[in-house]
């Protein structure tokens, strides 16, 4: 029993206690790695989002409280998601482009009080598309829904130079069409808007994790699905593939999405890339810690702070999570 084990190499004594944990530990979570996505609504209340248990759908105000919280915990980047009224949604989604638009409005609202914070936009059509979709949507012969790529590039493009001109840092396009990148960048250099960057969504995946994203803003597909334009779940060397383009385009960053089911793929382009890259952290990876939390069978704090750890270890940069401001204030005690 009390016989000693001839053991000159002990890996324990590196865990030995928490100030040689500290010194060995290989991946530090800042709040400044994190993004915070914000949904915003034209309301002047703040509607709790049901599908996302501790999201708001915000007016501009209570925008302004809760980046105003977010900040004093540290985050320096925020994304804005807008719920679009049913009556500004038409086929060819011309309300993405509209200067006088939610999300113009509130890049211009927040930028007035907080001049560095970072404010990055989605580009894509879901929110103003009356098909919700991320792409314009032909019908065919058949009668078959075809997502188009070409013309909705080139709305893409508009709904960007309509971002930069209100103030984004970074324009995010999320749609998944072919070309994008390298058309809205053509479209904002030739405007002027050469300091704004792109962050592509890279290898955004057909995922069933999107659900109560998609309840938050009510813009799931009115009929089909995504999977004509988000990549399949099942690959992962394609997302080489749309990475060497993105980056020959002049994406400035790259995302993979979602994040905790795809770490291999973050590895991946990690390894492959010297790129900035992104990862997003769904509202379905969201609401599983939550749900799983609220009834007392995980800690939440502990859960959501490693499930972002094992991101950054995977190889991201930087984080877009619902979790930023709770886990910004965590590292910051
Ligand atoms: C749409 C978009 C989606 C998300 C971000 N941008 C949904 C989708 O592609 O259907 C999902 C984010 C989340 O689930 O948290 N362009």
């Amino acid at each position: 029993m009390s016989e000693k084990l001839n053991l000159p190499i002990r890996p324990r004594r590196n865990r030995k206690t928490r100030g040689i944990r500290g010194l060995v530990r290989e991946t530090i979570l800042h709040p400044s790695d994190l993004i915070y996505p914000l949904f915003i609504h034209d309301a002047p209340q703040n509607d709790p989002i049901t599908s996302m248990p501790g999201c708001h759908r915000w007016s501009l105000e209570g925008l302004l409280t809760e980046v105003g919280e977010a900040w004093e915990a540290g985050v320096r980047a925020i994304v804005f998601f807008p719920k679009i009224e049913d009556d500004l949604k038409t086929p060819l989604a011309e309300e993405c482009f509209n200067p006088e638009g939610l999300v113009p409005r509130a890049i211009r609202a927040v930028r007035a009080v907080y001049p560095d914070i970072t404010i990055i936009t989605d580009v894509a059509l879901d929110p103003y598309n009356s098909d919700g979709h991320d792409g314009l949507v032909e019908k065919t012969a058949a009668g078959d829904l075809k997502i188009i790529n070409d013309e909705t590039v080139a709305v893409l493009c508009r709904q960007a130079l309509c971002h930069a001109a209100a103030g984004a840092d970074i324009v995010s396009p999320s749609d998944m069409m072919d070309g994008r990148v390298g058309e809205i960048r053509a479209a904002l250099d030739e405007a002027g808007y050469e300091e704004v960057s792109i962050l592509s969504y890279t290898a955004k995946y057909a995922s069933a994790y999107y659900g109560p994203f998609r309840g938050a803003l009510d813009s799931a597909p009115k009929a089909g699905d995504k999977k004509t334009y988000q990549m399949d779940p099942a690959n992962r060397r394609e997302a080489l593939r749309e990475a060497e383009l993105d980056i020959a385009e002049g994406a400035d960053m790259i995302m993979v999405k979602p994040a905790g089911p795809y770490l291999d793929v973050i590895r991946t382009l990690r390894d492959a890339f010297d790129i900035p890259i992104a990862a997003y952290q769904v509202s379905g990876e969201y609401l599983m810690i939550k749900s799983a939390a609220k009834d007392g069978w995980i800690d939440e704090e502990k859960v959501a702070l490693e499930s972002l750890i094992g991101i950054k270890r995977a190889g991201a940069d930087m984080i877009l999570t619902y979790f930023a401001k709770d886990v910004a204030r965590r590292l910051g005690r």
